[in-house]
Parts: C-alpha cells; structure tokens; sequence
C-alpha cells in the first residue's frame, strides 16, 4: 500500500485559508518552503489539514532523525510532564540536565575530559562556542567559511556566508570574522581541480595568516564538517587533517558545528567522526532532541570552564522535557543502529541519483555522506551555471505530488534529503519515485523549451 495519498490538490482548501491568515497575522520573512499546513505526523510521514498524507524528506530541517513522535521520546516527555515543567537550571538544577552533559561528554569526539553547556537553539549554542573560544585564548579574530550557516542572531549572522535572505539589510556585523573558502570542490574559489590541488583550500589559510589577519590575533575556526544550507558541501578526507594540523600549530581551537550534520544522519554519530577530526567544541541542536528546542555545545573542559560563574546559561537552556527526549534520543539511535540505517539509505539514494545523472543534464553533482545526500542542479554541465529556478520547480512538484522536500545551496540550486532515519523502504522508494518524476518534468520542460522549431 502507497504511504502518500492526496484526496485535494496540493495546497488543500484548509491550508489555504490558514496560509490567508497567516499572511495577516505572521511577518513575512518567515518563510515556509510549502503552503501545507500540519495536522500531525508520525515516523516519516505529515497528515496535513486536509486530510492528505505527505512523506517528509525535511524532518523539520533536519530535526527528526529519530523520526516524528517517537515513541520512546513521548513516552520519556510524558514522564517529565507529570513531575515538573521548568525551574531553570540557573536557580534550581536537575539530574536530566547533568545525564545529558554526561552522554554528550562521553559520546562527542576526542578521548579527553570534556564538559557541556545546554542552550535553545543552534545559533545560541554559536554565540556560546564564540564566548567560550574568545574567554580561554583571550583572542579575538574568528575563521570562517564561504557558503556556511551558522544561524540567525548577530554574531551567527557574521559566521554566516551567504546574503540574501540571511545578512542583507540587517548590517552592520559583529566585527573580527574572516572569512576563507571551503573544500567546494565541485566550484573551487580558486579555480582548481581536486586532488591535483592537494586541497590548496586548506593549505592556503597560512597565507591568510599573513596577508588578512595574524594567527596570534585568531581564537577559532569555526566549520561545519558537511555544509548543511550551503548545499551538503562535502570536503574531501584530506581537508580537515590538514585544516586541524595548521590549528594546532598557532593554538587555534577548531569549533566544529554540527548542529545539521549531527546524530547519526552521516554515517555516524557525528560527521567529524567520519572526516577525521576530532574538534576542540562541538557544537550540537536539530535532532539531539527528536523535535524539541535544545542546543548544546560540548568541549575540553579546561576551555570550556574558562567564562566566570553566571557568564553561561540563560532562562530555558537545558528545558527538562527537552533533556529527557534527548537522552531517549540517544538511546533509539543506538538500539535502532540509525548510524548503519543512515548509510543503507544514504545507498539507495545514491543508487538512483547515479541513474538520474546518465539521464538528465540537470543533475550536476550527487554528495553527500550517509543519509546526508544531495542533488546540485546545473542548467548545462559545461558552465555549471546553476539551475536555481529548475530547483524550486522539482521542490514544487515534489510537495504537489506527497513529498516535502527542501532546498539549500549559495545558489539555491540543491535538493537536498533530510528524512528521518526510520524511513522504511516502501516509503523511500516511494519518496524517490516522486522525486525521479520532478526531475524528469523539469528536464523534459527544458528540452522542450531550448528544441529548435522544425
Ligand atoms: C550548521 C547550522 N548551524 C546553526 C544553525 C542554526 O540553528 P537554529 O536554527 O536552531 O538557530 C543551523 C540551522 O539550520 C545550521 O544548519
């Protein structure tokens, strides 16, 4: 039996009448990526207000690897609502607050002693990692990427690479943050071809050093391993040694942010783990709590002691429901083995994007690790000009047809699969067989388009 059904067109007519009053009632700049409205939604698949049932490949931005309402997360929520909701873990602590610090400091990268603090969101647990990095190497200067995304508030803003929608027109930036090229192999910033390069990217930061800011004056690189909004940007296995080793020498720590890439969606636990680097702070939120608004970020414990007593913390950070459906979080990825899941389903992926690439020009580039997969659209693969628009048209016809997906990429030219990772089979296929049918549109509408009239 199909997983997807549509008994309206897609939007329905419910959705239509909340999407006018949301238009009234809610700003703008929130952006959805599809006009449908959730009624619920269970493992990998939304019921929406009319009735029609979607498979999701968005997971709520990467938020529900463990799938939507687990039942191991519900059960653990309901057990903390029946004791206490929230006492603020700066007045009054908790055992599931210091559980979760535990597990993060045992199960994060790197055999050293090792100390968390819990925040809201991703970009809060940023601006932690920053304060923290800057407080212990009493060093200012912040590295980051071209086409990273670290987040929303001012100083993620300033990590953060691409400008529009997320930097113009909310100048000026936190100052101090120099930014340098990725591993973007696929569209090197300096014009080479990997590995004849020898992942001159990596290498070229001790020119940056030279010629843009002093390693004396840098506290922190700060990277996301895969690049998550900048298209699932995936280094090759010589960049982070390389990148970690030129750190080490002038005391620069490594913040590798995680917040997407994390819990099992590449393969592992974390990506690092997968790319060989062993970060000085991780920084952790999206699926660490299967739904729930919690962020972390883990490090060495002599860094991460350095702020004074009252210099962390903040009123919610740490929520006790959301500690508990972590820590259940946990416990699924590890009894589900959702790490080796991750990997099979990140092969059946593979398996069709190499069928769709020998049939369609559109499709520029397949990467990924794992489950973290993507597409990148190209309108020709001579120019590698990138197929923004066609994107959006895939992403249009994928919701039309019962899958949600979501798009990324400096560009705008990624489709990019974020499905929870206890997707079954049938509904992956069945997710990917929309998918095929979108691509198979857009492509045929271009060829279409640029035939020459007989
Ligand atoms: C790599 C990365 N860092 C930080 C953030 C910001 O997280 P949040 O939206 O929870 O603030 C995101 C969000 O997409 C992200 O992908």
């Amino acid at each position: 039996m199909k997983t997807i059904h549509l008994g309206t067109p897609i939007p329905g007519p419910r959705s239509r009448e909340l999407m006018r009053r949301r238009n009234a009632a809610v700003v703008h700049a929130a952006y959805h990526a599809t006009p449908v409205f959730v009624a619920k939604a269970e493992g990998a698949v939304i019921e929406d207000v009319d009735g029609n049932r979607l498979i999701d490949f968005a997971g709520g931005i990467g938020c529900l690897n463990t799938g939507h309402r687990a039942p191991a997360v519900l059960e653990a929520v309901r057990r903390q609502l029946d004791r206490f909701l929230h006492t603020s873990f700066n007045v009054l602590p908790y055992e599931s607050y210091i559980a979760l610090a535990e597990r993060l400091n045992a199960i994060t990268p790197g055999k050293f002693a090792k100390k968390t603090v819990l925040v809201n969101s991703g970009a809060e647990a940023v601006e932690n990692a920053i304060k923290i990095a800057r407080a212990y190497t009493r060093r200012a200067a912040i590295l980051s990427f071209e086409d990273a995304f670290h987040g929303r508030t001012y100083m993620a803003m300033a990590l953060t690479s691409k400008t529009h929608p997320y930097k113009a027109g909310f100048e000026p930036f936190p100052g101090d943050v120099y930014r340098v090229p990725f591993a973007y192999c696929y569209r090197c910033s300096y014009s080479l071809t990997y590995p004849s390069c020898e992942v001159h990217c990596a290498r070229h930061i001790e020119d940056t050093f030279k010629r843009v800011v002093a390693a004396e004056s840098v506290a922190a690189v700060i990277v996301e391993p895969i690049m998550g909004e900048g298209g699932f940007i995936t280094p090759p296995a010589e960049f982070f040694p390389i990148l970690a080793e030129i750190c080490h020498k002038h005391g620069i720590l490594v913040i590798a942010d995680e917040v997407q890439t994390g819990f099992a969606r590449t393969g592992a636990l974390f990506a690092c783990e997968r790319l060989g680097l062993e970060p000085d702070l991780i920084v952790m939120a999206k699926s660490l709590s299967g739904g729930l608004p919690l962020a972390a970020v883990t490090g060495r414990a002599e860094i991460m002691d350095t702020p004074g007593i009252g210099g962390l913390g903040g009123t919610f950070g740490g929520n006790p429901a959301a500690c508990e459906a972590a820590l259940a979080v946990l416990e699924i990825i590890e009894k589900e083995n959702l790490c080796a899941r991750a990997n099979c389903l990140g092969e059946r992926f593979r398996k069709r994007a190499a069928q769709w690439q020998s049939r369609w020009e559109l499709i520029g580039e397949v990467r990924g690790l794992g489950a973290m997969q993507a597409l990148e659209l190209v309108r020709s693969r001579a120019t590698r000009e990138p197929a923004d628009e066609e994107t959006k048209h895939v992403s249009q016809y994928c919701y039309e047809h019962g899958l949600v997906t979501i798009t990324a990429g400096s560009y705008g030219n990624v489709i990019r699969l974020l499905m929870p990772l206890v997707i079954t089979d049938a509904q992956m296929d069945e997710a990917l067989d929309v998918l095929e049918g979108g691509l198979q549109t857009v492509s045929e509408k271009k060829r279409e388009a640029t035939a020459q009239p007989v």
